[in-house]
C-alpha cells in the first residue's frame, strides 16, 4: 500500500506546494505559476491537483459509487453544531478555519505545533473513494482527498513507549453552539491504536468531491477511519497526541455499553438497540427499499483483519 518510489514528492516540489497552499488558504486569488501543478491558475478554496489518480480503493464494491454532494454535506453528525443531520449544515458557519494549528504532543521525539498549510504541504494529496458506515445505520460513499496519517506519524517519530494516538477536535463555544451541552463531553476526542493510525487506509482528510472540507464534514481537517463506524473520524482537529495508555473517546464515555474503543464495523456485533447487519445507503436505498447487508470491516477485511489476529471482537467491540 505504500506508494511506488515515483510517486515520492521531491524536496523542492513540497516547497513550492506549502506556498501554494498558504495562497489558498489566505483566500487568495489566482495563483501564479504553480510549477507542481499543471501550471493552470487556481480559485480559493480549491485544493491542490492531486498527485495520483482519483482511484476506487481495492475492497470497494462495483456498485459503489460516490454519494450525492448534497446527501453528503446535509446529512450529518457533528454534534457540536447540534444534533439533527441537518443542523450542522445550516449552524457550521460560524466555524473559524483560518488561522489553524494542530498540537503534537505526548510521546513523540518531535513535538510541536504545526501550522495548517505546513500539514497540508507534508505529502501529496491524492483522492480516495471510502464507504462511511455510521453506527446507526445509513452508509455513504465519498471521494476524499488528503494523506496517510501514517505520513504525520512518521515525520513526529513517536517513542518506544507510545501505543495508541488521541485526536482531539476544536471546542470552540464561541464559534461551536452546542459545545456545553450535555449530550457529549467536550472536546470531542477520539482515539485509534498506533497500528491502526499507521495503516495506510487511515486517511488525514482536508477535502472532498475535488474541494476543501465543507465545515459540516469537518473543516479544515478531520480524520477517516474507512473500517470502522463514523464516530471514530474525529472532525476539526487541534490536538494529536500520542500515549501509553487507551485513551478516552468521546462516545466511549458517553454509553460505554453501546460505543467500545475499536468500533470496527461489525455486522455479527449488534448494538445493544439495534442489529447492525444492514444499512441504507443514502441516496440509493429507499426508506422503504431493502436494506443492504454490512460487511466485516466495511468491506476492507482484507486490508485490516491482520490488525486483529487472535482478538475477540466481540469483547473489543
Ligand atoms: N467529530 C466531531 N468533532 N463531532 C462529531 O459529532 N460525529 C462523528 C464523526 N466525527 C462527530 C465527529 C460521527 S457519529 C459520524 S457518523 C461522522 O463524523 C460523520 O461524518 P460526515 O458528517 O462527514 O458524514
Amino acid at each position: 500500500m505504500h506508494p511506488p518510489p515515483s510517486e515520492i514528492t521531491p524536496r523542492a516540489l513540497v516547497e513550492n506546494r506549502r506556498q501554494a497552499v498558504q495562497h489558498l488558504l489566505l483566500g487568495a486569488g489566482a495563483l501564479t505559476a504553480p510549477s507542481w501543478a499543471t501550471g493552470q491558475t487556481q480559485a480559493p478554496g480549491k485544493l491542490p491537483p492531486l498527485a495520483h489518480k482519483p482511484s476506487q480503493v481495492p475492497g470497494a464494491q462495483a456498485l459503489d459509487k460516490p454519494s450525492a454532494y448534497q446527501d453528503a454535506t446535509g446529512y450529518n453528525n457533528f454534534y457540536e453544531f447540534g444534533t439533527d443531520k441537518s443542523d450542522p449544515a445550516a449552524n457550521a458557519h460560524t466555524l473559524k478555519t483560518t488561522p489553524w494549528t494542530v498540537d503534537i504532543e505526548g510521546l513523540v521525539k518531535k513535538p510541536g505545533r504545526w501550522a495548517l498549510e505546513d500539514l497540508m504541504a507534508l505529502s501529496a494529496m491524492e483522492e480516495r473513494i471510502y464507504r462511511l458506515r455510521c453506527v446507526e445505520g445509513w452508509s455513504m460513499v465519498i471521494p476524499w482527498v488528503g494523506f496517510s496519517l501514517a505520513e504525520l506519524i512518521r515525520k513526529v517519530e513517536p517513542l518506544g513507549s507510545a501505543k495508541f494516538v488521541e485526536l482531539v477536535s476544536l471546542a470552540d463555544p464561541k464559534t461551536m453552539p452546542f459545545v456545553g451541552s450535555r449530550v457529549l463531553q467536550w472536546p470531542y476526542t477520539e482515539g485509534l491504536r498506533l497500528d491502526e493510525a499507521m495503516h495506510p487506509l487511515t486517511l488525514l482528510a482536508f477535502g472532498m468531491y475535488g474541494e476543501v472540507l465543507p465545515k459540516q464534514n469537518g473543516a479544515p481537517l478531520r480524520l477517516v477511519v474507512p473500517w470502522k463506524y463514523g464516530f471514530k473520524s474525529a472532525k476539526s482537529i487541534v490536538k494529536i497526541r500520542f500515549t501509553e495508555k487507551q485513551p478516552a473517546t468521546a462516545w466511549n464515555q458517553a454509553a460505554p455499553q453501546e460505543y467500545g474503543f475499536y468500533s470496527n464495523v461489525n455486522p455479527a456485533v449488534d448494538h445493544p438497540r439495534w442489529s447492525q447487519a444492514t444499512e441504507r445507503r443514502l441516496g440509493e436505498d429507499g426508506l422503504l427499499a431493502k436494506r443492504r447487508k454490512t460487511l466485516p470491516f466495511n468491506g476492507y477485511e482484507a486490508q485490516v483483519a491482520s490488525l486483529y489476529t487472535g482478538m475477540d471482537l466481540k469483547k473489543y467491540y
